[in-house]
């Protein structure tokens, strides 16, 4: 158990890439991961090729033993991380309880027009967005169940509508 690590949560658009990287600059004893690219150096596949070709529940448990992999390398090595984690990582409770146990937990929260904006001007590649809905109403879907998990995941929560990705990490660090 080290609550020294940092982990970022919130939806896909919220900035927690950018905050993470943000962070790295001004902690830099600490190592950056970020779980999504982490699952595919693991995996040596892309994130949308492992939801086409396993599905989404697939994913999930590669997210889980991602963190479980993570977590115990801190633990034997005295690392400690700031972790930039998926959009859905937090979907699975086996997630949160480990993300709550190992970690200091910030939720970056965005309003759903700030999402919007940013994942138009961003778009990446996602597959929970693909679909025949807009992208507003998809989001609007995915953040109701979304949300009040978020919510009650972290310890902490950081608003991000400014999109000022390091005035958020300089409230991340100067909590006590
Ligand atoms: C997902 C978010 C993505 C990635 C995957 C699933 C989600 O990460 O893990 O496409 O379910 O919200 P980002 O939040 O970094 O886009």
């Amino acid at each position: 158990m080290n609550m020294n690590n940092i982990s970022l949560i919130g939806f896909m658009g919220s900035g927690k890439t950018s905050v993470g990287k943000e962070l790295a600059k001004l902690l830099p004893d600490m190592e950056l991961i970020d779980l999504d690219s982490y699952i595919e150096a693991m995996s040596g596949r892309t994130i949308p090729e492992i939801f086409e070709t396993e599905g989404e529940a697939a994913f999930r448990e590669m997210e889980k033993t991602a963190l479980e992999d993570i977590f115990l390398t801190g633990e034997l090595t005295g690392s400690s991380y700031i972790l930039s984690l998926g959009g859905g990582t937090v979907t699975s409770e086996a997630c949160r309880r480990m993300i709550r146990r190992n970690s200091t937990c910030f939720y970056l929260k965005a309003s759903i027009d700030t999402l919007v904006s940013n994942l138009e001007t961003w778009p990446g590649d996602r597959p929970m967005l693909k679909g025949g809905k807009s992208l507003r109403s998809r989001v609007e879907e995915l953040m109701t169940t979304r949300g009040p998990i978020y919510e009650k995941t972290a310890h902490h929560i950081i608003k991000v509508d400014g999109n000022d990705y390091l005035a958020a990490a300089v409230d991340i660090v100067s909590l006590p």
